[in-house]
């Protein structure tokens, strides 16, 4: 019997464990997974919405660390998850993303040799001001078993020096929850609450430090959004951060006086596929976003200068403009003027991916 131990502790994290566990259990003759949730996200609509919608069992050990600095954060993470190791001694710890509670967990893991596989390994933006950038950095150095989303993701991993027998081209696992979930979507009222109709809005996100943690940026920002809502409505679901920079930059009251502009609560993982997979066009400096756009072939415009999934660019539906106002504006009009462009789902991403991970993870316990 193999003893894994898989762990998830922020938003991003729930819909790539999901099919995995699911996997996991549909072979329970052999192996015996366990779910270890951080904490690190803890409200109902960052959390708990997503166990809910993704059909996940509860985790069986919840860490309770929440929100501090990053150091603090990590730290709190490994003393805990280090309690969790000494006690249940499995056989592989599962990590997926970039998030903080990613790292942890893997430094834990390779301190106490215990193997770790890392799902959706190999990305990189070569951007290390994101802390995910160090945080991928990290935990693919000390992975056992590199489990990569795209071709891309190999030739970074092999350039950094990785052996090629730890890497396993898997494919995109998210991708497997969303079309899982569309059918399930379509029972969301999300449209009629927010009173839009099928390809007449857009849908926005956004919560990155170098969008929202600077005044001028985010009111750059917010003057590219009041250009572009005159044109049509924009859907704007607020993450804790964002929300919390706009109240203390004093332009939540310009951003509510907008009337094209609707801001909500974050939405659960069914709501918000219902909402961008109807939209005209998305927003966006999310990762998972741009790979969702590309596979559902929604035209999405990237608030980043750099992405760690060249893939959406090359062959989706995804374009990086950055955060100047002009650019956002700009490339927002080019595309509501023009059809939406033609992308291609990228290789493997195709749905299977959690039964390759789990193939993967077993072939590799057998040396
Ligand atoms: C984290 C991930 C990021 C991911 C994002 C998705 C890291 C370094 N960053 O960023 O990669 O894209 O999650 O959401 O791991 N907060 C709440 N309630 C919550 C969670 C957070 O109010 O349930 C607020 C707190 O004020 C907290 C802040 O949001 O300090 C930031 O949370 P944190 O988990 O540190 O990072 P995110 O910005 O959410």
């Amino acid at each position: 019997m193999l003893k894994i131990i898989n762990v998830v502790g922020a938003r991003p994290n729930f819909m790539k464990i999901a099919p995995v566990i699911d996997e996991m259990r549909r072979r329970a003759d052999r192996l015996q997974p366990r779910l270890v949730h951080t904490g690190q996200h803890y409200d109902e609509t960052m959390s708990e919405s997503f166990f809910t919608d993704l059909a996940m069992p509860q985790a069986d050990i919840n860490l309770e660390v929440g929100s501090a600095s990053h150091a603090e954060q990590t730290a709190r993470i490994m003393m805990a998850f280090e309690q969790v190791l000494i006690t249940e001694r499995p056989d592989w710890v599962v990590v997926v993303g970039d998030v903080n509670s990613t790292m942890a967990a893997t430094l834990v893991a390779a301190k106490m040799a215990v193997r770790v596989a890392h799902i959706e390994a190999g990305l990189r933006s070569r951007d290390r001001q994101m802390p995910e950038e160090i945080n991928r950095l990290v935990t693919d150095a000390l992975a056992d078993l590199l489990l990569t989303p795209s071709r891309d993701a190999d030739e970074n991993l092999q350039r950094e020096g990785i052996a090629a027998d730890k890497i396993r081209f898997v494919g995109n696992v998210m991708i497997d929850t969303l079309f899982r979930s569309l059918e399930r979507a379509k029972q969301s009222t999300v449209l009629a609450r927010f009173n839009v109709r099928p390809g007449a809005f857009a849908a926005m996100t956004m919560h990155r430090p170098s969008n929202v943690d600077d005044r001028a940026t985010l009111a750059g920002i917010l003057d590219a959004i009041e250009a572009i809502q005159k044109r049509l409505p924009i859907i704007f679901p607020v993450h804790p951060r964002t929300r919390a920079r706009l109240e203390e930059f004093g332009l939540l009251k310009r951003a509510h006086g907008l009337r094209g502009l609707t801001l909500s609560e974050p939405l659960g993982y069914l709501d918000f596929l219902q909402l961008y997979s109807n939209s005209r066009l998305v927003l966006t400096d999310s990762g998972g976003i741009q790979e969702e756009t590309t596979a559902l072939g929604i035209p999405c415009l990237t608030l980043r200068h750099n992405t760690e999934r060249p893939v959406t660019i090359s062959q989706g539906t995804n374009r990086i403009v950055g955060n100047d106002t002009e650019v956002i504006r700009r490339e927002a009009f080019a595309a509501l003027d023009s059809p939406s462009p033609r992308g291609r789902v990228p290789e493997l991403w195709d749905g299977q991916a959690a039964v390759r991970i789990v193939d993967a993870i077993e072939e590799a316990s057998r040396f």
